[in-house]
Formats: structure tokens, C-alpha cells, sequence
């Protein structure tokens, strides 16, 4: 009797761990970034330019299709500040896309952070300052979404 309910436990007992990994959420990944002024010389002369984290063009953004993005961004300009995700579908979450209408600049010495899910996707796309001149004079970058390993990579070999 005991012998063969061991089976059906340890059979149970796996089930209801496959059931609970299976609905785990996808991973999260967690980004703070400052936004700065700085002088670079990028057509021979020095001129202001907008950095991230020090870097221009901003950091790349590596990301793995269903990530969800929580990047908490520090305006430290002395203007207000909009970032846009462009590309991102943003599926029921229009006031993460970053531009007038759905989302607020980032004053002056603040910061937002933005929640959004890289949901369905894959690709190569990029986020930029979506507002004033700003995008002229950097603040953008590349933001890439990978398939998951398991998912077919629906790109043709080069
Ligand atoms: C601003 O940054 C602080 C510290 O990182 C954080 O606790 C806070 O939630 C952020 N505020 C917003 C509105 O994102």
C-alpha cells in the first residue's frame, strides 16, 4: 500500500512544481540612468551633447523577448526630459511610450522610472528623446530584443 502511493506523490509532488515554473513570470531587468550634458567632438569641434551614464550614444539595451524593463531614469539636464522606446508595442501601457500625450516630460533634477514589457517582439529598434530639439543632440541609442532561446528565430541565416 505504502510502496505504491510513493510513486503517485513524488509524481504529485512534480506536477505541482512544473505547474508553478511554468507560470513563473518572465525575468525582470533593472536599469538607472542619468541623463547629463557633456562635450564631445563628434563632427571635429566640441559641442555640447546629451549622455547617458557618461556614454554617447546611450547605452544599448540587450534584451530578451517578454523582459520586462523597469529603468529608473534620472533627469539631470536643465530642461525637461522625454524618453521614447520606439518600436515597443506597449501593449495596454501607452503612458510608458515616452511621448506628449500619454507620458509627461521628467523635470528638471527628477526622475521616472518606466515599466514596460518587450512583449511578442524581436528586433533591432531604438529609444530617443522624443521632445524639444533634444534627439539632435543625443540621449538615443540602440535597444535590441533577442528570441528566446527555444523559440524559433523567425530571421533567415545571412
Ligand atoms: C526615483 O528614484 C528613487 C531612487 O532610485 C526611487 O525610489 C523612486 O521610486 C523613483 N521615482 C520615480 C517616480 O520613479
Amino acid at each position: 500500500m505504502v510502496k505504491s502511493f510513493i510513486p503517485h506523490l513524488v509524481f504529485g509532488v512534480l506536477a505541482v512544481l512544473g505547474v508553478s515554473l511554468v507560470n513563473a513570470e518572465d525575468p525582470y531587468l533593472y536599469f538607472t540612468w542619468t541623463v547629463t550634458y557633456g562635450t564631445r567632438s563628434i563632427l571635429g569641434v566640441p559641442q555640447q551633447v546629451i549622455l547617458i551614464n557618461g556614454q554617447f550614444p546611450g547605452p544599448k539595451l540587450d534584451v530578451v523577448t517578454n523582459n520586462n524593463i523597469i529603468l529608473n531614469l534620472m533627469n539631470k539636464l536643465d530642461q525637461p526630459f522625454l524618453m521614447t522606446w520606439n518600436g515597443i508595442k506597449q501593449r495596454k501601457n501607452s503612458w510608458q511610450d515616452g511621448v506628449l500625450g500619454t507620458n509627461c516630460p521628467i523635470p528638471p533634477n527628477s526622475n521616472y522610472t518606466y515599466k514596460f514589457q518587450a512583449k511578442d517582439q524581436i528586433g533591432s529598434y531604438t529609444y530617443f528623446p522624443s521632445t524639444l530639439m533634444h534627439r539632435a543632440a543625443g540621449g538615443f541609442g540602440a535597444l535590441n530584443i533577442i528570441h528566446r532561446s527555444g523559440d524559433p528565430n523567425p530571421l533567415c541565416k545571412p
